[in-house]
């Protein structure tokens, strides 16, 4: 049995994408677990043209970045909730590109649906006070119904008459909230019906228990890869709520939204990037509002996959990712964007946190503390040097080096990569 699982280290955007792409060379499965729409998990990969081999960029949101691997099967997961709009322009968009996806993909039978009024909701709720700074895909509304246990399932959208009968109640219910609380415009029950049956048709192929297809792969002793959306510092449990998305993306998330036993989890693996970034509200203890977190977003392309918001961004923190390394129980990290760091004369990092005076070791649980801490910085000297062509640890300058190996010291995780651009090639291993 062997699922390694992939989880994001910090509040997402660590450049799982690219380590899953990579690391599905040598899987079987590679299979999401929890979120939906709202994750963007960019790959680059070489493409053949006329001028010879160039780079194309894909940004998945709900079909594993192992789908460019022609001999790796696809799974979305129970945990996921399905917007079948997104997804059907996913497919589309991936058959253009003459990536043939027919029996490489499943989807869970068991996996819950975004629909239209989860989206409405999602934007409404938004203009409130108090806002999340949500993606505005859905996410919460849906997880909200499925743990009210109203929600609707992919299975339901190959039985027409049960999906007739559960939209009609759920829309029902959902006009009250948007003419009397929220003031808004009512939706329309027979076109979302009818919308809604079209899929029907263009899903079942993909639909399957994918809970038992993974239980046996187990079995079979295939190599399965689970690829975490959104990153720990966002879970509904232990990020920093409610300044959070509704879904499990830790390491444990991967069990139930999957549908397979803790026992057969081999390793879990941290992303984490070199400094830190952080798209909608919250607390971000070391965001720099200055030149230096201009300069970060500027050069590491600091905006989101998804909604193309600005990225915000600030130092590395190594507090959080402690706290991280432990919630997730990652034994090795992987470090990306070392090279959006190549030209800063100084790099500075959070060592501890102080609150009121007091230094704090440990990521506080409650959301006024941390609005408040100070970070207490470590600084690095630069190593002003161009590392993206870099592809041997030991050809990274000094100071690059001794970089890397502060963040294993200071986290307590070894490091098993470090990503210094976006294509595979630009990935540096530790053996
Ligand atoms: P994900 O959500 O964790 O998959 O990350 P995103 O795709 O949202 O954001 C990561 C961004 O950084 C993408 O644009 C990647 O192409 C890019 N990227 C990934 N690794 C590296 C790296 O090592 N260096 C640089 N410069 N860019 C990277
Ligand atoms: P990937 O998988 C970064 C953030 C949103 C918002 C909060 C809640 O690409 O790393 P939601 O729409 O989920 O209800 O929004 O979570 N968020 C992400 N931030 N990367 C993501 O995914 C994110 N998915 C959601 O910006 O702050
Ligand atoms: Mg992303």
């Amino acid at each position: 049995m062997s699922v390694q699982v992939i989880v994001g280290a910090q509040w997402g955007d660590e450049g799982k994408g690219k380590v899953v792409d990579h690391l599905s060379e040598k899987v079987d499965i590679v299979a999401r677990y929890q979120g939906g729409a709202n994750a963007g998990h960019t790959v680059v990969i070489p493409s053949k043209s006329k001028s010879g081999i160039t780079e194309k960029e894909y940004v998945l949101h709900l079909i594993p970045a192992g789908i460019f691997h022609k001999r790796v099967t696809c799974v979305i997961g129970n945990g996921v909730v399905i917007d079948p709009v997104a997804l059907m322009a996913e497919i589309d968009q991936l058959k253009s590109a003459g990536i043939n996806i027919d029996g490489r993909l499943l989807i869970s039978h068991n996996a819950h649906l975004i629909m239209p009024y989860h989206k409405l909701l999602d934007t409404i709720r938004e203009q409130g006070e108090n806002k999340i700074g949500t993606t505005g895909r859905g996410i919460g509304p849906a997880y909200i119904d499925k743990y009210m246990r109203t929600g609707i399932r992919v299975v339901d959208l190959l039985n027409r008459d049960v999906l007739c009968r559960k939209l009609k109640q759920n829309i029902e219910e959902k006009n009250q909230l948007l003419s009397q609380i929220y003031h808004s415009k009512e939706l329309d029950v027979d076109a979302i019906i009818n919308e809604y049956q079209e899929f029907d048709k263009r899903i079942d192929p993909f639909v399957t228990d994918t809970s038992e297809y993974l239980n046996r792969a187990l079995k079979k002793n295939k190599k399965i890869l689970a690829e975490g959306a959104q990153g720990a510092l966002l879970d509904v449990d232990h990020g920093t709520y409610p300044y959070v998305t509704s879904s499990s993306p830790t390491s444990g998330g991967a069990c139930t939204g999957l549908g397979i036993p803790p026992q057969a989890v081999t390793s879990v693996l941290g992303i984490a990037k070199a400094y830190s970034t952080r798209v909608g509200n919250g607390p971000f203890p070391t965001e720099q509002l200055n030149e230096i977190g201009e300069r970060l977003r500027t050069i590491g392309g600091e905006y989101g996959a998804t909604t193309g918001r600005p990225r915000r961004c600030g130092w590395l923190d190594t507090v959080s990712l402690k706290y991280s390394i432990q919630v997730n129980g990652i034994e090795k990290l992987a470090i990306t964007k070392l090279d959006v760091l190549d030209e800063f004369d100084e790099i500075h990092v959070c060592v501890a946190y102080k609150l009121n005076g007091k230094k704090l070791e440990r990521f506080p649980s409650d959301l006024q503390s941390l609005e408040t801490v100070e970070p207490v910085y470590r600084t690095f000297p630069g190593w002003k040097t161009k590392t993206s062509d870099i592809r041997r640890y030991k050809d990274l300058p000094t100071k690059a080096r001794k970089y890397i190996e502060a963040i294993a010291s200071l986290s307590g995780a070894a490091i098993w990569m470090v990503s210094v651009g976006a294509r595979r090639d630009q990935t540096i291993w530790f053996r």
